[in-house]
């Protein structure tokens, strides 16, 4: 496939972009990665159809966007600290991505996206679902937008991985667990200000956040619980159905995901690879 004719095809009025007429296998000129990236800011993710990529090649296209982040639950347990092998296996019980979250926010700096290639997929189910975070902040009341501004949450991996988290048990793609975990910890702006597109937007997860800066995580649940909620309202989410070549490159900051459990019988097997991000503002 030659990089000649780019075409861009909405899915959805809450977001997402289908770019045909790119091979991110080839060097791809500037002009090509100003499109892809002026997309992704728009419209939050972006997919590809029909590619062949190797290792490799998915870490040299991912290094177009910014330095690869490696990530500190999964160091150490593949070949390569730049990916991660997302794999679900018949009778799995668990699986990563199986709650509304954006990802690894307990980091200072979470990544500003990610890219995920389609390697074995299942012949139905196992799509993955965005949730519009600049749509969701939009839609809030201004009193509650008042409320929000400058109140700060808490993100940890507390919940996600390490031994008291008990995740590993039944899902084929494992976290570290050992004695040597420790937890991290960060505190992020609720409403983060996109850095490139300007715009503002919810930043609160359900994998990830777990209380107010200053207030006791009981204190904070009925409004993060509501928050949350808010977050996945069906007219803010769009779905991804994968085939085997997919790649769908999502804005970290802009998005929260969900992997859908039903796959049935089918192995799934995707590729990962995380692009470094700034320290939410
Ligand atoms: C993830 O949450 O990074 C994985 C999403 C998916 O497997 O669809």
């Amino acid at each position: 496939m030659r990089n000649t004719h780019v075409e861009i095809r909405l899915l959805s009025g809450a977001g997402g972009a289908e770019i045909s007429g790119v091979d991110v296998a080839r060097e791809l000129d500037d002009d090509i990665v100003g499109k892809i990236r002026a997309t992704l800011n728009e419209h939050c993710v972006v997919f590809f159809r029909d590619q062949e990529l190797d290792a490799a090649r998915q870490k040299a296209f991912a290094r177009r966007f910014g330095e690869i982040f490696i990530h500190p639950n999964y160091k150490g347990i593949g070949d390569d600290p730049e990916i991660v092998m997302v794999r679900r296996e018949p009778g799995d019980t668990s699986y990563v991505g199986e709650d509304w979250h954006a990802d690894t926010t307990m980091w200072p700096e979470p990544p500003m996206g990610a890219i995920l290639y389609g390697i074995d997929v299942p012949p139905y189910g196992g799509d993955t679902m965005f949730a519009n975070q600049y749509l969701a902040y939009d839609a809030l009341s201004e009193g509650m937008k008042n409320l929000l501004s400058g109140l700060r949450a808490v993100h940890s991996d507390i919940m996600v991985a390490g031994p008291q988290a008990g995740k590993n048990k039944g899902r084929s793609t494992k976290h570290r667990d050992g004695a040597d975990w420790r937890e991290t910890r960060s505190a992020h702006p609720v409403v983060r200000t996109h850095p490139e597109t300007g715009r503002k937007m919810l930043f609160v997860n359900a994998s990830y956040t777990v209380g107010f800066e200053g207030m006791t995580e009981t204190e904070s649940r009925p409004l993060l619980n509501f928050l949350m909620e808010h977050g996945n309202r069906p007219e803010f989410t769009f779905r991804f159905h994968w085939q085997r070549g997919s790649i769908a490159f999502w804005d970290n900051r802009s998005t929260k995901h969900i992997a859908l459990g039903d796959t049935g019988p089918f192995r799934r097997l995707m590729r990962r690879v995380q692009i470094c991000g700034d320290q939410p503002a």
